[in-house]
């Protein structure tokens, strides 16, 4: 268990969720960097903007070094297509998991997906990222396949999990 898990976490609903924008995007890419996530950069974050059917979300925060600065904790990414909407990404800050925040990010995206007649949601993930498992089947994810060899740097299956809207 991480030491971050061992603060309690705060209600759903006192986590503020609120559209990304471009003035985000440093932080954006910035989280994606350090999490490992697979880069997407800030131009095809850009791109998403201009897209009717994309859903991006961050949590802001006081950051923990300068109480007054606010700064972004977490995002995340889907794309809505026809009755199914795609996680692409989603990543919150080491010093701030286990506090609720992915889990709030991804009801939130959920949400809207459902808002956007969304039916079911569908992502890959890296077969060893134990947190992300846990994150998605809390949320009602089930495993439906595997992906041989699909990620690159470290070479490593994809999981494939889907969950009813
Ligand atoms: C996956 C990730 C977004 C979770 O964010 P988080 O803010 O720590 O998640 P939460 O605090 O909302 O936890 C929600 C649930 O996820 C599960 N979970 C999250 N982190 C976990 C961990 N380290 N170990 C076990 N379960 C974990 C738990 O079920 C938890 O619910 P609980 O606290 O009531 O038991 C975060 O670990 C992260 O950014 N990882 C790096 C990027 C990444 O791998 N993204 C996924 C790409 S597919």
């Amino acid at each position: 268990m991480s030491r971050a898990r061992l603060i309690r976490a705060p209600a759903l609903g006192e986590i503020p969720i609120r559209p990304m924008t471009e003035i985000d995007l440093i932080e954006v890419g910035e989280i994606e960097r350090i999490t490992g996530l697979s880069v997407w950069g800030e131009e095809a974050y850009r791109a998403e903007f201009g897209r009717e059917n994309s859903i991006m979300f961050v949590t802001v925060f006081p950051s923990r070094e300068t109480a007054a600065e606010m700064r972004v904790s977490g995002f995340i990414v889907a794309r809505v297509a026809g009755d199914e909407v795609h996680i692409n990404n989603i990543a919150v800050r080491e010093q701030a998991r286990g506090r609720g925040l992915g889990s709030a990010l991804l009801s939130a995206a959920l949400g809207a997906a459902k808002k956007a007649h969304a039916r079911v949601a569908v992502l890959e993930v890296r077969a060893g990222n134990r947190a992300a498992h846990a994150l998605y089947l809390r949320h009602g994810f089930v495993i439906v396949g595997r992906r041989r060899n699909y990620y690159k740097s470290p070479p490593e299956d994809a999981i494939l999990m889907t969950a009813a809207l």
